[in-house]
């Protein structure tokens, strides 16, 4: 039987069906930046955000690497000022926003996404999105603090349900507190995941 794929390459998967070489993205949580490469290997211009000089930094030198320094813009800054940062024009233009939640992986495990300002980053990725854009959230409810955020997810997704189709993928082995990987799809008058 094939091995089952890991959630962030799940994700990979439905974005790269979804973008094309002339979108927008944006990487809301850049971290060590793999997913930042991978949005610019495949859009047209990347905006990636995260809060540590570190994340921005191994990200910086991971684009780099890659050749893709220049279809990158980087912000360090909290997500939550997704609206300001990015520049008018490309409002509800932006195809795909990743969030891939938590901590920096090698880095001080007490510096995490709060629920606060990734709720205030999912609603500013509302206005950000292009009709039929899509958000990939990845959540860890296991991890410490990540329970409250997912909690607070859940009511928010309860709240946004008209705005948004909302696609649930389980890890292939659940246990309590499993990573989940939610794609949320905004929704315009006809059109869903099923009917793009
Ligand atoms: C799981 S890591 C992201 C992994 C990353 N996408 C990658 O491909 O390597 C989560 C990241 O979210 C960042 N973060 C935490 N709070 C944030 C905020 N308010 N705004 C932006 N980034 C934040 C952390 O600093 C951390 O680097």
């Amino acid at each position: 039987m094939p091995k089952p794929l890991p959630l962030t390459q799940h994700a990979h998967q439905i974005i790269r069906a979804h973008l094309t070489p002339d979108d927008y993205a944006i990487d809301a949580t850049a971290g060590n930046g793999h997913d930042t490469v991978f949005l610019a290997r495949h859009a047209a211009h990347v905006f990636a955000f995260d809060i540590q000089k570190q994340a921005i930094k191994n990200t910086k030198k991971r684009l780099h690497d890659e050749g893709f320094s220049n279809k990158v813009t980087l912000y360090h800054r909290s997500h939550q000022y997704l609206a300001e940062a990015i520049p008018l024009q490309f409002h509800q233009r932006i195809k795909v926003i990743t969030f891939n939640l938590g901590y920096l992986p090698g880095s001080d495990k007490q510096i995490i996404t709060q629920a606060e300002s990734t709720l205030k980053a999912l609603g500013a990725s509302l206005q950000l999105l292009a009709p039929n854009g899509l958000i990939t959230l990845l959540i860890y409810p296991g991890h410490s603090g990540g329970d409250t955020e997912y909690l607070s997810i859940q009511h928010w997704l309860s709240q946004s349900s008209e705005q948004l189709h909302i696609n649930i993928i389980e890890s292939a082995r659940i246990r309590p507190g499993s990573p989940l990987l939610y794609v949320l799809q905004k929704t315009t008058f006809n059109n869903t995941l099923d009917k793009p």
